[in-house]
């Protein structure tokens, strides 16, 4: 009896007192400036079409499309939470292109992914940071001879150029434009909880059915 009492307790102790729920790996979305801002969606702050940027880092599972929300069990986004370094470090890769508020950016982030990743809010953006970095989009793209151009390219080379230098693992590419027409809007990759390429598994949005991107400079 004792012994079912525990399990019972342990039971309601587990279930109430988590912030979080279950998932098993993080999702960098990362998105494309020029992209993002092109019209007919006008950016308070657009940036010149050099590097991607932070869109998101999201609590994901890698066997299901449902990614955890709504925790709101969390403690609320506070601005002056935020160390002069992390922020300073966040201003650069994670600015709010479209609103040109990087704290309400940062706060919607935290609000509908960062609270289900069950870390506090200063440990949730080290964490995002920490996988912007370990991601080096730039780099890899640049590795994989990937440049920005007018001409057409087949969605497939793209991914296998950049799953090389990925540790063979091919990333999300999600797209905007008409179907015939599509430009490459963002790229998303997963690390699993020790921080490794990991494939995303089940995704909502990709360039489908379109085989080609434009990717303008
Ligand atoms: C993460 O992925 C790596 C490489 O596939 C694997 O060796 C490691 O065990 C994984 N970690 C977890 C927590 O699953």
């Amino acid at each position: 009896m004792a012994h079912w009492l525990n399990l019972l307790v342990m039971f309601f102790f587990v279930t109430f007192t988590t912030n979080t729920e279950a998932f098993d790996a993080y999702m960098v979305a990362a998105q494309w400036p020029p992209a993002v801002c092109r019209p007919p969606t006008p950016c308070l702050n657009p940036q010149g079409g050099h590097s991607f940027s932070v869109h998101g880092v999201w609590p994901t599972n890698t066997n299901s499309i449902i990614r955890p929300s709504a925790c709101s069990q969390a403690v609320n986004f506070d601005p002056n939470n935020i160390p002069a370094d992390q922020r300073a470090a966040l201003d650069r890769v994670w600015p709010d292109l479209k609103g040109g508020n990087n704290e309400v950016f940062w706060k919607h982030q935290w609000d509908d992914h960062g609270k289900c990743s069950g870390l506090s809010q200063v440990d949730y953006f080290w964490k995002c940071l920490k996988l912007w970095e370990l991601g080096k989009l730039d780099a890899r793209l640049a590795n994989a001879g990937i440049v920005t151009s007018n001409t057409p390219t087949l969605i497939s080379t793209f991914e296998s150029l950049l799953a090389k230098q990925m540790e063979g693992v091919v990333p999300i590419l999600t797209c905007r434009g008409k179907v015939n027409k599509r430009e490459l809007l963002e790229i998303r990759f997963c690390f699993n909880m020790t921080n490794n390429f990991v494939p995303c598994g089940v995704v909502d949005k990709t360039c489908t059915p379109a085989t080609h991107i434009l990717w303008f400079t």
